[in-house]
């Protein structure tokens, strides 16, 4: 395992800790989602008690390098300094003297936000100079950031290689869960994968292969592999570029003897809106006219079978199209199942963890994960490189 802030001396230390604040906020600026804020308490409180001085430092959105005020940091920070249940300070420009004679005034256990990383177009070039004003703010570095933690950028990766660097209790933890299902899973293991791009999720169900006993596949991404075997999929959408290794997947998996399972039957929409005309579909019989929007309920029974008896679960993406109301029915069955479940689960992907929240059953999972595309690199066999810069324990 990777070395954490238990790890390292942090008493009367400047700790500049990387955290991922990137939360949905909605047009009156109010956050619509805080669990990647109440995710870093633990880590800011340890460090608190250990008398460490924290500087947070987050992106949010993706300002291309450019002030944005409606993505400023402001509302995390009074939603954080709410949690904490004390006063946080706020650095406005990052490369102001103000903001290193901040820090220089700070005392033991006080906390200091700066304002979105991301303003500065230096933060995703991963530039040298920028990285090195960011670690001369601090003494350590401290990684929090599992969800950014796939990002090669100045304060997830350029400021790591300068200071001593350790992980925090979120990055920890999503590392051990990971670990636990990708390399000592308890058997049925049954993953779930969905989601329209089928080109994110084909280097997973590879990677998978030697893992798991059965794939689970629902959303967009199946229509490509119904088509592989020689399905009529009418207008559901489709990459021709990865149905011959949709294919060879399908083939692997045979040889492995990994049940990969595709629906049987499909709510189709005669166009891609809540309103449009709806009928059910067979698989591979869809009508030329008729495109598929959520899996049907043959296939929902088949599917609720298969994760009753699993012990293992990861679970990414959506097998339907979540946005609409009339097509969520999929999702939100496989949301209540996996929860049901005994199994040791692992969800991962906004539309995921959406149905777990939205059917207010979100403890009854094991994990779900603060980070999509890092968790579906982990789920790929990739390595994050901002993890990898961390040394082993
Ligand atoms: C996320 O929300 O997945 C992370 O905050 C990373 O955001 P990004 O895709 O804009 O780098």
């Amino acid at each position: 395992m990777k070395k954490t802030i238990r790890d390292i001396d942090v008493e009367g230390k400047r700790v500049f800790v990387r955290v991922d604040y990137n939360v949905p906020i909605n047009a009156e600026l109010k956050i619509v989602d805080d669990t990647r804020i109440t995710a870093t308490l633990p880590t800011i409180n340890y460090l608190i008690e250990h008398n460490a001085k924290i500087i947070l430092c987050s992106h949010l959105g993706r300002p291309n390098g450019q002030v944005e005020p409606k993505l400023s940091l402001r509302p995390v920070l009074a939603r954080l300094s709410q949690l904490l249940n004390k006063p946080v300070s706020f650095a406005e420009d990052i490369l102001d003297k103000s903001t290193a004679e901040m820090v220089d005034k700070m005392q033991n256990g006080d906390v200091l936000m700066l304002e979105n990383i991301r303003f500065y177009k230096q933060e995703e070039e991963n530039d040298e100079s920028f990285a090195k004003t960011l670690a001369s703010l601090a003494d350590i570095y401290v990684l929090e950031a599992f969800a950014t933690a796939h990002r090669k950028h100045a304060s997830t990766f350029g400021v790591a290689k300068l200071l001593p660097a350790v992980c925090g209790f979120l990055v920890e933890h999503e590392l051990e869960i990971f670990d636990k299902v990708l390399n000592n899973p308890d058997h049925p293991f049954v993953a779930i994968l969905g989601g329209a791009k089928v080109a994110d999720k084909l280097p997973v169900i590879e990677n998978l292969l030697d893992k798991v006993d059965t794939v689970l596949i629902g959303g967009g991404m199946a229509y490509t592999f119904i088509k592989a075997i020689g399905g009529n999929i009418g207008m559901s959408i489709i990459d021709n570029t990865k149905i011959d290794l949709a294919k060879e997947i399908l083939d692997k998996a045979k040889e492995k003897n990994v049940k990969i399972m595709l629906p049987i039957d499909n709510l189709c929409a005669k166009e891609f809106s809540e309103d449009a005309e709806t009928k059910l579909f067979s698989s591979g019989f869809i009508a030329d006219d008729y495109q598929g929007m959520d899996i049907g309920p043959k296939t929902i029974k088949i599917y609720k079978a298969v994760i009753k008896k699993a012990k293992t679960i990861v679970w990414n993406g959506p097998v339907g199209v979540y946005e609409y109301e009339k097509f969520k029915r999929g999702t939100n069955k496989i949301a209540k199942y996996v929860a049901k479940s005994k199994a040791v689960s692992v969800i991962g992907g906004g539309d995921s963890i959406a149905a777990i929240q939205s059917l207010g059953v979100a403890k009854k999972v094991t994990h779900m994960s603060t980070g999509g595309g890092a968790s579906l690199m982990l789920l790929q066999g990739k390595k994050l490189p901002c993890i990898e810069l961390i040394e082993d324990q």
